[in-house]
């Protein structure tokens, strides 16, 4: 996350949930990926939270009531209201989305609300019945058409011991959305970005198999700036442990062969297509039906090759579409990451060295060197996944705009814009 929220300027008003606590890990998450947070809590939140927390961790002035800022002009509302690139507001309360829908202003946050013509994104937590009630309901279908953005609440059981929707979202989702939000470019608006990602398990027997270290935090960071910049994102994500952004359509496999089928049926309507799962090379020829049982002799298991994912793509890919790779190699880095973009036809490819303390599987930072199909070679000494993935994107971006395939359906944008996504978006 680191570098997202570089110097955006973010007004995160807190009101009277039960969850206001969690705006604390939130506002600090924040602060730690850059960005500068004007804390804004409700009276209610007050309750909940006290206002020094915020500003110890924000730096700044915690603003809490209508008439006290007067005197001081950093926090007066018209001029915070102008300076914000982002309200973020979370947790919500139901009482700050009716206020908000009916443009009622009686305290600093909700006069502020109409103040600004800045992205309002609210994070709803409450009781599973006040969500559902239709006068919520209708508040965020209000606010929604208005062009304002949610992270809708989880399902779980809820401090009051209903179970229901009504749960804040995790402070993951809740960070990814402000990030797409916040990103100004949107080079990729009319893009189809198919990514996969994370490991394979290939089966030994009903509950062993053979894996190995790859976490999806690349594929993750590759989802969430594609995403940034415009485009519709589908996953295809062996069994990783990070969770991918919420915007992404994500599919779920197992094995190197049901990720190969994911792919073939989606690589048709695809722009990008980026290989950043760790592929099983291999698998087992006949995996038991029962669990094997333990012998004192030793057991041999017969391997077969898997199908190259990215190789299929790179011989069947159209003109206008682009294929990146990603080589891990232990050592000829460089040698080995030139041979698979040329053999595999790719049009870039990320070079990574994995093995010994610069090993990239798992790790947040890399050293990272991204090689193109023109010779081009571009490199990335320890960056970040996100980073990495941005350099990336521009990469991409500056293909697809030379083949003219981002300029190929200039409705689309448009359609977009008009349209509602299950997690809601202008
Ligand atoms: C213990 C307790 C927990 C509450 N939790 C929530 C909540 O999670 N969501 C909500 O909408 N209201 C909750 N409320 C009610 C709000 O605090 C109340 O509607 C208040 O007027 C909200 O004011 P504000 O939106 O200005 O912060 C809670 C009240 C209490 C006493």
């Amino acid at each position: 996350m680191a570098g997202l929220f570089a110097d955006r300027e973010i007004v995160l008003g807190v009101t009277g949930s039960i969850a206001a606590y969690k705006a604390c890990d939130l506002a600090s998450r924040l602060i730690e990926a850059g960005a500068r947070v004007t804390p804004v809590l409700t009276r209610h939140a007050l309750e909940f939270v006290g206002a020094v927390s915020f500003e110890a961790i924000t730096g700044r002035r915690a603003i809490v009531e209508m008439f006290e800022p007067l005197h001081s002009p950093e926090i007066e509302h018209i001029a915070v209201a102008q300076r914000a690139e982002l309200f973020l507001i979370a947790p919500a309360t139901a009482n700050i989305l009716a206020k908000a829908a009916h443009g009622i202003a009686d305290d600093w946050l909700s006069t502020t609300l109409l103040a600004t013509r800045a992205p309002v994104l609210f994070a709803p937590a409450m009781n599973a019945n006040m969500y559902a009630h239709p006068a919520t309901q209708t508040n965020i279908e209000t606010l929604r058409a208005r062009g304002c953005h949610f992270v809708e609440p989880e399902e779980g059981r809820l401090a009051c011991g209903v179970t229901g929707p009504g749960r804040l979202a995790e402070t993951r989702a809740i960070l990814d959305a402000a990030a797409v939000l916040l990103c100004r470019k949107k080079d990729l608006a009319t893009c189809r970005v198919l990514i996969t990602s994370g490991p394979n398990h290939e089966p030994i027997d009903p509950v062993r198999f053979i894996g190995n270290r790859s976490s999806g935090k690349m594929g993750r960071a590759l989802a969430l700036e594609a995403l940034r910049r415009g485009a519709r994102v589908t996953v295809i994500s062996g069994p990783a442990t990070v969770a991918l952004p919420d915007g992404a359509e994500t599919v779920r496999v197992e094995t190197a062969l049901e990720m190969f089928e994911a792919v073939k049926a989606r690589i048709k309507i695809a722009d990008v297509f980026i290989s950043a799962a760790a592929v099983a090379d291999y698998r087992v020829e006949h995996p038991a039906i029962a669990k094997r049982k333990r012998g004192a002799e030793p057991l041999a298991l017969r391997l077969v090759p898997n199908p190259d994912i990215a190789a299929h793509v790179g011989a069947a890919k159209r003109p206008d579409q682009v294929a990146v790779g990603f080589a891990a190699e232990t050592e000829d880095l460089l040698d080995h990451a030139r041979n698979k973009l040329r053999d595999k036809r790719l049009d870039l490819i990320v070079a990574n060295a994995v093995g010994g303390a610069a090993c990239a599987i798992g790790a947040d930072r890399v050293d990272a060197h991204l090689l193109a199909a023109s010779g081009a070679v571009r490199d990335l000494p320890g960056v970040s996944k996100e980073a990495l993935a941005e350099a990336l994107f521009d990469e991409i971006a500056a293909l697809l705009a030379a083949r003219g395939t981002t300029k190929k359906r200039p409705g689309e944008q448009q359609r977009r814009k008009g349209s509602k996504t299950a997690k809601g978006g202008r």
